[in-house]
């Protein structure tokens, strides 16, 4: 694909909703395509210590589902010990967040790859400082959005304000997934329906519960989805 190479940021309702899984999913999609794919978790909360320096399990999944071999340090520049919100977590370690920083290392890798996926850390307006948030992450890397929903009860509230909020920092929102994370929800295809009555954008597709969720299941249910992305018109990006 001769195209410059796309991004796209996968934030979703909460911490917990299958966002890891989906940008693994839709990075099985773009390579079944014979797209480059690389992916990033930026900030990870929640890391083991290795000889090698602080290890996140999401970011570590991510690295292993590029198409090509990237440092870890450019996957997750900031990787916190810690399981807590990360301007806590940043501020009990001493380190600054910096968006300058996680900007380079994504220019980095989408230099090398025709898409790029960036997975948030938890919500959308989860403070990464003092004065910044996932939100103006996403903004700073100029990224449209995928947004993952985990479908639960309260999930109608958490949905919609999250697509007001991505829409008003004027963040195109490329589509959502109703991922099915609570097999004991009531009536769910109702919840589904309901958002899609009210968001103003695809459903890229619907995650039943998975007994053993894996990246293959979600590329199998987000096939369609992709599709429709890798077809929009990269002027409309
Ligand atoms: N549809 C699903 N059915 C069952 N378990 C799921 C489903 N989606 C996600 N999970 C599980 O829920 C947990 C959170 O998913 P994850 O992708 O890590 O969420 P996030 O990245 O938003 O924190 C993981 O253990 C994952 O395997
Ligand atoms: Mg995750």
């Amino acid at each position: 694909m001769s195209q410059a190479g796309r991004g796209v940021f996968v934030t979703g309702t909460d911490t917990g909703v299958g966002k890891t899984q989906v940008t693994l999913g839709i990075m099985l999609c773009l390579q079944s395509h014979g797209l480059k794919v690389a992916g990033m978790k930026p900030i990870a909360s929640g890391c083991w210590r290795t000889e090698d320096g602080l290890r996140n399990a999401d970011a570590l999944s991510i690295q292993q589902h590029c198409s090509i071999s990237l440092p870890y340090g450019d996957i997750n520049p900031f990787a916190f010990e810690s399981p807590i919100a990360p301007h806590i977590a940043a501020e009990e370690s001493g380190v600054a967040i910096s968006m300058v920083a996680i900007a380079q290392a994504y220019q980095r890798m989408l230099r090398q790859v025709d898409w790029c996926m960036v997975e948030g850390v938890g919500g959308w307006l989860v403070p990464l400082s003092a004065r910044h948030t996932v939100a103006d992450l996403a903004q700073c890397l100029a990224l449209p959005v995928v947004l993952v929903v985990g479908i639960r009860l309260g999930c109608l509230n958490h949905t919609l304000l999250s697509v007001e909020s991505i829409q008003r920092g004027h963040l195109r929102l490329l589509g959502w997934v109703a991922n099915q994370i609570d097999d004991d929800v009531a009536r769910p295809e109702r919840n589904i329906a309901t958002l899609r009555e009210w968001i103003d954008a695809p459903l890229m597709g619907i995650i039943p519960p998975q007994p053993v969720p894996s990246a293959d299941a979600f590329a199998a249910r987000l096939g369609t989805g992709v599709d429709a992305l890798i077809n929009k018109d990269s002027s409309t990006w």
